[in-house]
């Protein structure tokens, strides 16, 4: 495995090859904990792993050098994935100073004691020299913690760009250039997606400040490094920060006794009829990080339940529960739903159009127990629309 960035900068983290759930995220091909191994004059550990992987990192940062040579251990972001193993790694690395922010000392602290470590705190636009490179520090709050931190190191034009531009993707392969592209940028769309989504204006802004910087690679802590594609990956950020619709529709539903199911594939057949991208997901069928990411780049979603006791169907609930805190951006959609003796289901969907601030294009389609013809021909109708409101909404994409 190739694990060198530039001479003298290594990848030293672990592949979790098994992990499976990360904190309700469906990790499909695994993650990985990246942290890297500057060496120079001095040498600086750039992020450290999840707790239980700590002597993994030890074992590979001491392969490079003796553990008395490291200087500085610096931390971008303290989610305990990153910032877990740092109690085992300092008690490990005897002259070494965590470099932090004031806040990412006081995010610490909430979870472990660090009243016994040597800190070292910067400010966004300080540098550390190391010799014949620095680390300069950038603070990217919200991106996706309030004590979140790029590190930058100018003379190589790297980008330690902690969670962003990351992949929930566990591969032996360390590099962009080394991996099928499409599955790195379908991982890094599930990854923003699902962590990064609700944090589209922080993003933003942090992206105007990135096309200031000259920048050759970005070394994420997760995934595969940036090395052949950076711009691509900047690209398809700003894409998904400013919530650039594709002309895709999406058609999400649970269903009882098939009437629900019978109506939503009427609405995608309708969708169907333009041509465009239309996906068709049954809630419990799909997973909700597969939902979300499907959301992400959609221009039009319907989404369809049956009443169950006066309300939607409980996967229905948390959908919206889980979507209405990502809040995926631009898009627009109805409600649909059938019912028996009392209503609920789909009006409790559209009143959540409106809490998240969709588009709402029509009233809800609602069929009492089973959908008739004169329905299903509504449905059809309401997917078309949905479809055609997709295209005229759609933009495109920087990249293509
Ligand atoms: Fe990978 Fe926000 O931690």
């Amino acid at each position: 495995m190739n694990t060198q960035l530039f001479p003298g900068i290594d990848w030293v983290g672990y592949i979790d090859w098994k992990v499976r759930d990360f904190h309700s995220y469906d990790t499909v091909r695994g993650t990985t904990y990246n942290a890297y191994l500057v060496r120079d004059r001095k040498t600086a550990l750039i992020d450290a792993v999840k707790a239980p992987f700590g002597d993994r990192l030890l074992r590979n940062i001491t392969g490079l050098v003796e553990p008395e040579r490291v200087d500085y251990v610096v931390c971008n972001h303290a989610e305990p994935d990153h910032a877990g193993a740092l109690p085992e790694t300092l008690a490990a690395l005897p002259n070494a100073t965590l470099v932090c922010t004031k806040k990412c000392r006081e995010v610490l602290a909430a979870h472990v004691d660090v009243s016994d470590w040597p800190i070292q705190l910067v400010d966004g636009g300080d540098t550390i020299a190391l010799g014949n490179r620095t680390l300069t520090f950038l603070k990217t709050p919200m991106v996706h913690w309030p004590e979140s931190m790029f590190t930058y190191v100018p003379e190589e034009k790297l980008l330690f760009s902690m969670d962003a531009f990351g992949q929930h993707y566990a591969t032996s392969e360390r590099f962009d250039d080394e991996v099928a592209l499409a599955t790195t940028i379908d991982e890094a769309r599930a990854y923003y997606a699902n962590i990064v989504m609700p944090f589209g204006r922080p993003v933003a802004n942090l992206l105007k400040q990135a096309a200031t910087m000259d920048i050759a690679m970005i070394a994420p802590a997760h995934g595969v490094i940036w090395r052949r594609h950076p711009e691509r990956i900047l690209a398809e950020y700003a894409n998904w920060a400013n919530g650039r619709r594709r002309p895709k529709v999406v058609v999400l539903y649970d269903s009882m006794w098939d009437s629900t199911e019978r109506m939503a594939e009427c609405v995608a057949e309708g969708a169907f009829s333009s041509g465009l991208d239309v996906k068709l997901c049954h809630v419990r069928r799909t997973s909700l990080t597969t939902i979300a990411t499907e959301v992400l780049e959609a221009a039009a979603v319907a989404i369809g339940t049956p009443t169950l006791n006066q309300e939607k169907m409980p996967a229905v609930g948390a959908l919206l529960t889980y979507l209405g805190g990502l809040k995926p951006v631009n898009k627009a959609g109805f409600a649909f739903g059938s019912f028996g003796w009392s209503k609920g289901g789909a009006e409790r969907v559209d009143e959540w159009l409106d809490t998240v601030k969709w588009e709402r294009l029509q009233e809800p389609v609602i069929a009492r127990y089973r959908p008739d013809e004169e329905i299903l021909t509504a449905c059809r109708a309401a997917g078309a629309a949905l479809a055609a409101r997709a295209r005229e909404s759609a933009e495109l994409p920087l990249f293509d």
